[in-house]
């Protein structure tokens, strides 16, 4: 497999507006990300993943840009985002950019020109059409984010399409000067100095030819028709010719991918056409479909996932391994225990930056931040929490019953700011209100603390980074996965002579690990753990909770 920079870098994600406040208003901005870039740096990542940093009116956050060539007044000026690129690149680290092309907002200027009207120069970059008769959309497609996919502009006489929320209308990339659009775009970045892109919801760029009716779901209704659609590889193609003038990186995202559809993009040779796709796969093993409908945790069915993204691409393609973003209740609360806090997010860091690709980390998945468990709708800000509690609502479900899913599955608790210290707002503004509420464990919970913990989570990821960026079967190896009982999930590396083996309980009961006769853990170096005294007794061993152990096996 080629080596390349990108596979051997580790990314870590800032959601701009509760990472670090720097001026004091209560939001989080680039002045803030300044002051913590030795912070991000002494991680051991080589690379910094902003989620948008554009003008937008916050319908979803800034995945609503207003104008793609500059930043927002919240998060601080173009000058300095020059400058915060600067102090990054001097540091060694290189800066991703979310590129948000299959929408806009709706206060972009392209859409304020588009729905003047059929002669306006604009109106074909987004995608408009007449209703099926007076007051009956287009089609049946719904949004995932609110209600119909359609809005209603009463002074054309026409619905314009937006698959996520209102405020996002979608860009129709069959006109070929939107295509020419998120070229130069991508050219304006790259020409400053970025060096990437995480490429939001890309596989939804083309829409399937007349638009027709989608099989009928509670929501986002019509997504066969827009996801993978016919021209996407085509288009895809058009970007790619634009970044092979640049040694840039590529990832994106993907919902509803499989090994085989990802391939399609992303195997190395001329047709690729991404470097690597974020997948959800892994991120289902606790629900059906959507996070809001909840199951409860399989590591067997995670297991299975690993694998076969592990096998199928390997020397073929290359993984983007997460367990958290912005979009992602936190693992911990998820996969892992809120009682075993600390064994069990050394263990889930363990399993998954330990396997073959590129490992990014969210802010605050490094101290083991859990969900905020905010009991209350009237305090959640995220378009997608507050439109999915009302559709159980009008689904029939309590407000008890929706409550409890919202607080498990809701984004919101992954968008609570960033816990520095034990201090007010935990150490995240100075302003006397943030912008959202901050996890009340933050007196337990925070960077500072964990700075002064020799067992903390954050050295642990230091140490597991650091082990990574060392050993090349990290990055290279083949995985095999070991047959175990079902809550272990255990897996091997190979590379020339070496063989690294990776244990992981996912249960805070004992389990027996039997490693196969073929590896010797006796006589093998341990060279990460989360307890200590570990003791191998016939070639195995019973877990403790959420364990994890790493071996080269001599
Ligand atoms: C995926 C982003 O990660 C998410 O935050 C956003 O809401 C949607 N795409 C729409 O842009």
């Amino acid at each position: 497999m080629e080596k390349k920079w990108f596979k051997e870098m580790s990314v870590y994600q800032i959601w701009p507006r509760s990472f670090c406040d720097g001026n004091g208003d209560g939001i989080g901005d680039l002045k803030g990300v300044i002051s913590k870039l030795d912070y991000i740096k002494s991680l051991g990542v080589d690379a910094i993943w902003f989620s948008p940093l554009y003008p937008s009116p916050n319908a979803d956050y800034g995945y609503d840009i207003a104008d793609y060539r500059n930043i927002s007044s919240d998060y601080g000026t173009l000058d300095e985002f020059k400058t915060m690129l600067d102090e990054a690149h001097k540091r060694g680290l290189k800066v991703i950019m979310d590129l948000v092309v299959n929408h806009t907002s709706d206060e972009h200027e392209w859409f304020k020109e588009s729905k003047k009207g059929e002669n306006n120069p604009y109106h074909d970059y987004y995608i408009w059409r007449k209703g099926r008769k007076p007051g009956k959309e287009p089609n049946n497609w719904l949004s995932t984010f609110q209600g119909k996919a359609w809005e209603y502009c009463k002074e054309i006489d026409k619905y314009y399409l937006h698959v996520f929320a209102k405020g996002q209308p979608d860009l129709n990339m069959d006109n070929p000067k939107v295509r020419e659009e998120v070229k130069n775009i991508m050219r304006f970045w790259l020409d400053m100095g970025v060096d990437g892109f995480r490429e939001d919801v890309i596989t939804f760029i083309s829409k399937k030819e007349g638009l027709p009716n989608g099989f009928p779901l509670p929501t986002a209704t019509g997504i066969e028709h827009y996801s993978n659609g016919p021209h996407l590889m085509e288009y895809l193609h058009e970007f790619k010719d634009v970044l092979d003038e640049y040694d840039c990186f590529t990832v994106g995202e993907a919902p509803m991918m499989t090994t085989k559809k990802a391939l399609k993009f992303i195997r190395e040779g001329e047709n690729q056409v991404l470097n690597t796709m974020f997948h959800f796969e892994h991120m289902n093993c606790d629900n059906i479909i959507t996070n809001w409908i909840v199951t409860p945790f399989r590591p067997s069915k995670l297991k299975k996932v690993y694998k076969r993204w592990q096998e199928d691409l390997y020397k073929k393609a290359w993984n983007a391994n997460y367990i958290e973003n912005h979009d992602q209740p936190r693992i911990i609360s998820r996969y892992g225990s809120e009682k075993y806090r600390v064994e069990s997010g050394k263990m889930l860091g363990t399993m998954y930056i330990l396997q073959s690709g590129t490992p990014f980390i969210y802010q605050g998945q490094e101290i083991g931040m859990t969900n905020a468990n905010i009991p209350s709708i009237d305090r959640y800000k995220d378009v997608s929490s507050i439109n999915n509690y009302n559709l159980f609502r009008k689904l029939g479900f309590s407000d008890k019953f929706t409550m409890k899913i919202c607080m498990y599955a809701a984004r919101d608790n992954a968008r609570t700011p960033m816990q520095w210290t034990n201090d007010k707002n935990a150490g995240f503004t100075t302003a006397d209100e943030p912008w959202f509420e901050v996890n009340k464990n933050y007196h337990e919970i925070n960077v500072q603390q964990a700075e002064n913990d020799p067992d903390s989570i954050l050295h642990y990821y230091r140490k597991l980074l650091s082990f990574r960026k060392e050993n090349d079967i990290v990055k290279y190896g083949d995985f095999q996965l070991l047959n175990t009982e079902k809550n272990i999930f255990a897996y091997i590396r190979h590379m020339g002579e070496q063989q690294l083996l990776v244990v992981c309980s996912f249960s805070e009961k004992e389990c027996a690990f039997r490693c196969p006769k073929q590896f010797d853990i006796e006589s093998s170096e341990l060279v990460l753990s989360n307890y200590d005294k570990n003791i191998v007794i016939h070639n195995g061993f019973m877990t403790r909770p959420y364990e994890t152990r790493v071996y080269f096996i001599k």
